[in-house]
């Protein structure tokens, strides 16, 4: 208790420890051999190996024992390292790509990285002979981005954070630094350069960039260091080395998209009738309704409470046909009951995670005593993943994971460390392993789900390792309806989003507390423009349905859900660039402009893709808002009012609007408002936004939004190009790809100028002017 009061900084409970304390270094290469495309230096204490997975990638480990620990691979995609040469000059062995030279100090294992133009990515890191490393000579005034899944704002420089996926339900506030996610990547960005680490490693890590201002010190609780350093030069760079090596986030379908309501718990069928059918009956647009823990028998995955759902086996897939997904929750925990057949599959198949003694792991979780399927092992993703039959004979197409930090009701809030993973015949601590559980069961449900659907899965997760961008899309836990927790999603998402995490977004409205009206509406206008839209809430809080308040609330709610859709093609657009480049849908402004300083450490605005700048209300009654529009002409999208931008205007917010703005140049595809994100959108709209002169071009694209046909050529794509002229503006419109989308007809619209359009289109479709926007 006393722990909550002032008595935690009565001075005798301090020492005054030093913060200079002399750290042992690892020394002295003693032998060092080249093996295929790889060397390994033999140093005093243990092994060092480097390696380039590409010829702008270096990947360094340190094993400090010599003890055979192995790599975890598990989130790292296959690749063949790259070619380099080696040298010895008097003070050190230099290995170099095309793209870097990586000098490694004999002496004292210190080593520097120049591009191959000579820039320097780093002074020196040393290695410690207590297994962390350390980055010295950091970049002055540089930023630090990225680490995943962190409260607080954007820029971390100047913090120490740690990770070790833990279920937070106490408010998440700047100094709880151990979330659900745990991505262990930063960028260090200057307007010169920017480089990154990923330091792989699934146990708890630390990365300190407080101890002093010129150091990065990275520690590891266990294991080895396994640091992949991305030489950039640029934070797209960066990003696409990350996303390289992590893998590239994956496309999900369309309807995972769409708008997604839930609630802990819809209670029984009358209630999911009621609020699928409150959806249709006001024409609020749904894609996915949410079965939380009540569904269950229980709390048994794989089952339905027959009580509370006597008629899932037939309604679920009416809902279906209606076009509303639902999504249960599956959590990791099975419960330990003699009648219960996963259960008991999963003891006769060796699934549960183990203690040392041999004995099955128990924790406690919603159903009481429960086992934790090992997911290290691959029969056992196998088995995990084919059970979801269970949900696919239903139609369910999407499944939420929660608890799966994991998350076990006791002190430490998890498993036993001393568990035991089996790690397909190298056993590993949970301890070790921690950070890449709810990774693995995430991975065996998408692959599950994709297997027995042959459509492209949407799985929700909560815990996370780097990487899961390749197989689900994550939400930020429990958040509380605060105000605070509205401004804490942009910077937290923009971060996951710069640790190649792009699908996320928060609980809408706020998990715990009651929300208010105004704060719903506000967080359904950004959650609009976020890459991930969901609202849901706690059992016990009011009800935060879009239409639970006033009439005047729930117009403005209907109308923003209802924008989501009308702006699909461009989101669709920037989940499949994202794709292929790894850059994140929803971007900090520093991305797209970083020579500006003003973007370096912007909190309350974004990016979606290039050219969309969104300038959300997070403060309470306010009704407008300082926006810092980057150098250019940007567009007010509600008025068309054209501002200048490097600087900051007062731009008006009323309850029914959010901050909008288009760059001059921008080429943006909106369709029809309607119901459910795959319905067939007959009608394309080209919005262009008039810059004084030059060309400018897009790709948009369309596909089945279901499938993997996309893959296999079945997209269509619409090029767009467009000559800002002296009097004219001149549009030509080409197709290529095999899909044929359902438009009959694309009408382009002009914004900020009365110049003449000059439309011409190769397509089989019409292609109209629309009247000049002013
Ligand atoms: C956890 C989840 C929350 C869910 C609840 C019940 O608190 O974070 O989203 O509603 O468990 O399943």
């Amino acid at each position: 208790m006393l722990e909550n009061s002032s008595f935690s900084v009565k001075p005798e409970l301090f020492s005054e420890a030093s913060q200079l304390i002399d750290v042992l270094q690892i020394q002295q290469i003693t032998t060092y051999s080249k093996e295929k495309n790889k060397c390994v230096f033999t140093v005093n204490k243990g092994k060092i190996t480097v390696e380039f997975p590409r010829p702008d990638i270096v990947r360094l480990t340190v094993n400090h024992t010599n003890e055979n620990f192995t790599h975890h691979n598990s989130s790292i995609e296959t690749y063949e390292s790259s070619e380099f040469t080696i040298r010895e000059t008097e003070e050190h062995v230099l290995m170099q790509t095309t793209d870097v030279e990586f000098y490694l100090h004999k002496q004292n294992c210190n080593f520097t990285i120049k591009s191959a133009k000579g820039e320097i990515y780093s002074n020196g890191f040393y290695l410690t002979e207590e297994g962390t490393i350390s980055l010295i000579g950091a970049q002055e005034n540089e930023f630090i981005y990225g680490l995943g899944e962190k409260s607080g704002w954007l820029n971390k420089k100047g913090e120490r954070l740690s990770m070790w996926n833990t279920d937070v339900f106490a408010p998440h506030t700047p100094d709880i630094s151990e979330l659900y996610e745990s991505i262990p990547t930063y960028l260090s960005f200057t307007p010169n350069y920017s480089f990154g680490c990923f330091l792989n490693n699934t146990g708890r890590t630390i990365f300190d960039f407080k101890n002093r201002k010129d150091e990065h010190k990275l520690e590891t609780e266990t294991g080895i260091i396994d640091l992949f350093i991305y030489t950039g030069p640029s934070m797209k760079d960066v990003l696409e080395q990350h996303t390289f090596i992590t893998g590239r986030p994956y496309l999900p379908p369309k309807w995972a998209l769409g708008y997604h309501q839930s609630r802990h718990s819809y209670q029984n069928e009358e209630e999911l009738k009621y609020i699928a059918d409150s959806f249709e009956k006001l024409e609020i647009p749904v894609d996915a309704i949410f079965l939380d823990i009540l569904y269950m028998d229980g709390y048994r995955v794989f089952t339905f409470d027959k009580e509370r759902f006597p008629n899932y086996e037939t309604y679920l897939p009416q809902l279906l046909e209606k076009g509303i997904h639902i999504v249960p929750i599956v959590d990791p925990g099975v419960k330990v009951a003699g009648q219960y057949d996963v259960f008991i599959d999963g003891v006769v198949k060796d699934a549960f995670t183990k203690m040392p003694d041999k004995s099955l792991y128990i924790g406690d979780v919603w159903p009481g005593k429960s086992a934790l399927p090992d997911f290290s092992q691959q029969k056992v993703k196998d088995w995990w993943g084919e059970l979801h039959e269970f949900y696919t004979k239903l139609g369910i197409k999407g499944i939420w994971n929660d608890m799966n930090e994991p998350a076990i009701f006791n002190e430490s809030k998890t498993m036993d460390l001393d568990a035991v993973h089996d790690n397909n015949g190298n056993p590993i601590s949970h301890k070790e392993y921690h950070n890449l559980y709810g990774y693995e069961m995430s991975k065996a449900t998408s692959i599950g789900i994709k297997k027995l659907t042959n459509e492209r899965p949407f799985v929700l997760t909560r815990a996370g390792y780097a990487g899961i961008q390749k197989y689900a899309a994550v939400w930020t836990g429990d958040n509380r309806s605060f105000w605070e927790h509205l401004a804490m999603t942009i910077p937290m998402c923009l971060n996951l989003g710069l640790s190649g995490v792009t699908f996320s977004g928060p609980d809408v409205g706020g998990f715990m507390n009651d929300t208010e009206a105004e704060l719903l509406t506000r967080w359904i206008q950004m959650g609009t423009f976020l890459p991930y839209f969901r609202n849901h809430c706690s059992i016990g809080m009011d009800r935060q349905e879009p239409w639970v308040f006033e009439e005047e609330y729930t117009d403005i709610n209907r109308d923003y859900i209802q924008m989501r859709y009308e702006w699909m093609p461009y989101l669709y657009q920037q989940f499949i660039e994202a794709e292929k480049s790894g850059l994140p849908v929803m971007r900090p402004l520093v991305l797209e402009y970083p020579s500006d300083h003003r973007t370096f450490d912007l909190n309350d605005e974004y990016l979606v893709g290039e050219n969309l700048l969104v300038a959300p209300i997070v403060t309470r009654s306010a009704r407008s808002r300082a926006v810092y529009l980057p150098e250019g002409i940007w567009y007010d999208y509600w008025t068309n009012q054209v501002f200048e931008g490097g600087k900051d205007s007062l731009i008006e917010a009323p309850l029914n609007k959010i901050p909008l703005f288009l760059k001059a140049g921008s080429i943006i595809p909106l369709t029809n408002k309607k119901k459910k994100a795959n319905q067939k959108d007959d009608e394309l709209y080209l919005h262009l936004y008039s810059q004084e002169s030059g060309h400018v071009n897009t790709v948009i694209y369309e596909d089945d939004g279901i499938t993997m046909n996309y893959q296999s050529g079945e997209r269509f794509e619409l090029h767009v190009n467009v000559d800002f002229n002296h009097e004219t503006v001149n549009v030509k419109l080409e197709s290529r790809g095999d899909f044929k989308p359902n438009w009959n007809k694309i009408t382009v619209f002009l914004h900020g100028t009365n110049k003449e359009i000059r439309i011409e289109s190769h397509l089989e479709f019409e292609a109209l002017s629309g009247k000049e926007l002013m």
